[in-house]
């Protein structure tokens, strides 16, 4: 049987020089799952993500991404990953389809049948008649979906998708979540971040809040919601930003939640 554990941190940090943007955290994503980081702006929800993707390598503590040590078989976990960054980073001298051709050659993907791959996702993300236009022609929200169609060229088992609805309106938004529906029914492993309370409560199945680098607690949005009274986001003014508040100068309240879940 596979294991149906798909990734696996524990104790977890990553330091630039001598600032630790994660700080030991813990946690298992299961096959299937939609698994969601909420934190505020620095929280270090893109940090771990990358670490998750092999972008970069933790500093300390254990990533294991199917299995697998992300130190040491990097190529083989990226190869079964699809991602959507943060940024978008479309190559802006090619047109939509090349865009998905040219990232599929990573992938050792090419000819008829990439060909097909890549106008089949471009249908999906509903941009089927936009694959000659130069991507510079393309709206903020159609550059967003292009790249959630190139982050799928690979058929990935494991979805990481870093702040999919940024800057959509909200008919795009809806698509995207469609999308993201589509890709959990289809037995896909989702992992992402949002801003969007609302969007995070609809797609995951559970969510880790995270503060300066640290997980605040771990639990499907429901478990959170009964625990703490009040919407998601409700939880999460209630959770996090406490350094926020400090440096505006009104009084720093303690988290008076318990120890934190997640951290060793
Ligand atoms: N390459 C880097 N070098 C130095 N510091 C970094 C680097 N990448 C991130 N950081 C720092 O690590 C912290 C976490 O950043 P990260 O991008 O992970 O936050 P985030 O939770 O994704 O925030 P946002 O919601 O704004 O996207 C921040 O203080 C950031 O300045
Ligand atoms: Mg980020």
């Amino acid at each position: 049987m596979r294991d149906r554990r798909l990734v696996l941190a524990s104790g977890l940090i990553k330091e630039f020089d001598s600032f630790r943007a994660v700080d030991r955290v813990s946690f298992e994503i299961m096959r299937g799952e939609c698994f969601g980081f909420l934190g505020p702006n620095g929280a270090g929800k893109t940090t771990l993500m990358r670490m998750i993707y092999c972008f970069f390598p933790p500093t300390r503590g254990v990533l294991e991404v199917f299995g697998m040590d992300v130190r040491k078989y990097s190529s083989q976990i990226k190869g079964r990953i699809g991602v959507m960054p943060q940024e978008d980073n479309l190559d802006i001298d090619l047109s939509v389809m090349e865009n998905l051709t040219v990232y599929a050659r990573y992938f050792g993907m090419k000819g008829k049948a990439t060909l097909w791959k890549a106008r089949e996702l471009l249908n999906f993300v509903g941009l089927g008649d936009k694959e000659r236009l130069n991507v510079q022609r393309l709206s903020g929200g159609m550059k967003r979906r292009l790249v959630l169609a190139r982050s799928l060229i690979n058929d990935p088992e494991l979805i990481i998708l870093d702040e999919p609805t940024t800057g959509l309106d909200p008919h795009s938004r809806k698509q995207v979540w469609d999308m993201i529906k589509e890709k959990q029914r289809e037995g896909k492993t989702l992992i992402l971040t949002t801003h969007y309370m609302e969007e995070a409560q609809y797609l995951c199945d559970r969510v880790a809040i995270m503060d300066s680098g640290r997980f605040v607690r771990i639990g499907s949005p429901r478990e959170l919601m009964e625990e703490h009274g009040g919407s998601l986001e409700d939880v999460y003014l209630k959770l996090t930003g406490k350094r926020l508040i400090s440096e505006t100068g009104y009084a720093l309240e303690e988290r008076g939640n318990g120890s934190p879940i997640g951290n060793l």
